[in-house]
């Protein structure tokens, strides 16, 4: 996270998209993308919540607001009460999507509370704080710190290593059009797993960050196989087993069901063009009858930002 030092008054908070789980990752990894949701928090006599956009449409503008809430949990864990002020909320991160847009509504509003208590948290609390209300620290790591994140929320609180993404590294996501819930995607997951099944995943996500800290391109194919969620997803996500089975072999470094979904995220070389790719996952669309947008974008490595106006 990057925050100027200056005195307290009007501020923004932009809040990064983010991928989870990388496949084997489940719940534990992931990587920060550049769409983002954006707070503008004005000091003022009372609170006042203004959603902005088509897309903000039905969320609430009173206190019950998720973002408005989010700030309030970071004042209970600074044991201080949020000062009234004008939370101007936007958002470009697409919903329900498996783009991280609630893990970024959460981190915007946690840290926009805190700034406007004067940062009585530090980075490790602001992790805490929105790793526990999430349940898992896959999107709001990276959400905060930016770059590829390695997390995990125990009993003993949230742990976490941030990645510098390596060099030539680049994502291709499939976004389709149909919303698909979190709690749903969870739902079709079992509830154990063999032996066998978890030797796999482990061995595959620890290969996966050796991978990506040492810049092994080569190995994001082989390391980002998963038992663990897509392959229960895949009935829930047309199209995707294809992906998983194909996109090497146009282009992609390799390829994940991007959180809990719907969107697809390929990994791609930066050095080489992404035509061949983008034309194999149009085909893919038209094939599967899905509506929907393929885009390139950086890994974020930026995190959750502050400006003061
Ligand atoms: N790791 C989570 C999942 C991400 O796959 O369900 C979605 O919040």
């Amino acid at each position: 996270m990057q925050v100027p030092s200056s005195r307290p008054g009007a501020f923004t908070v932009r809040a990064p998209a983010s991928s989870a789980n990388l496949g084997p990752g489940f719940d534990s990894l992931g990587l920060s993308l550049p769409l983002h949701t954006t707070v503008r928090v004005t000091p003022q006599a009372r609170t006042e919540i203004v959603p902005l956009g088509e897309d903000l449409a039905a969320t609430p503008a009173d206190e019950s607001n998720y973002i408005y809430q989010a700030m309030r949990l970071a004042a209970r864990r600074a044991g201080q009460d949020l000062p009234p002020a004008r939370v101007e909320i936007e958002t470009e991160v697409p919903l329900a999507r498996g783009l991280g847009s609630s893990a970024a509504a959460l981190v915007a509003g946690i840290v926009a509370g805190n700034e406007l208590l004067g940062r009585p948290l530090e980075d490790a609390g602001l992790l805490d704080v929105a790793a526990r209300e999430e349940g898992h620290p896959d999107n709001v790591a990276p959400a905060l710190f930016g770059g590829i994140v390695a997390a995990t929320l125990d009993k003993l609180g949230t742990h976490y290593v941030r990645l510098d993404p390596p060099a030539h590294l680049g994502v291709t996501v499939l976004i389709p059009d149909f919303e698909l819930s979190t709690s749903k995607a969870r739902a079709v997951l079992p509830r154990e797993y063999s032996r066998a099944d978890a030797v796999h995943a482990l061995s595959h996500a620890a290969l996966l960050v050796a991978a990506l800290s040492v810049g092994r391109l080569d190995l994001l194919r082989h390391a980002m196989q998963d038992y663990i969620h897509q392959v229960w997803r895949a009935p829930l996500v047309p199209g995707l087993s294809d992906i998983l089975e194909e996109a090497h072999l146009h282009g992609a470094l390799g390829a994940a069901l991007s959180g809990a979904g719907p969107t697809v995220l390929c990994f791609h070389d930066t050095r080489e063009t992404t035509a061949r790719l983008h034309d194999y996952l149009h085909g893919v669309m038209r094939r599967n009858e899905l509506e929907g947008r393929v885009l390139d974008l950086p890994i974020d490595t930026a995190g959750t930002v502050v400006e003061r106006h």
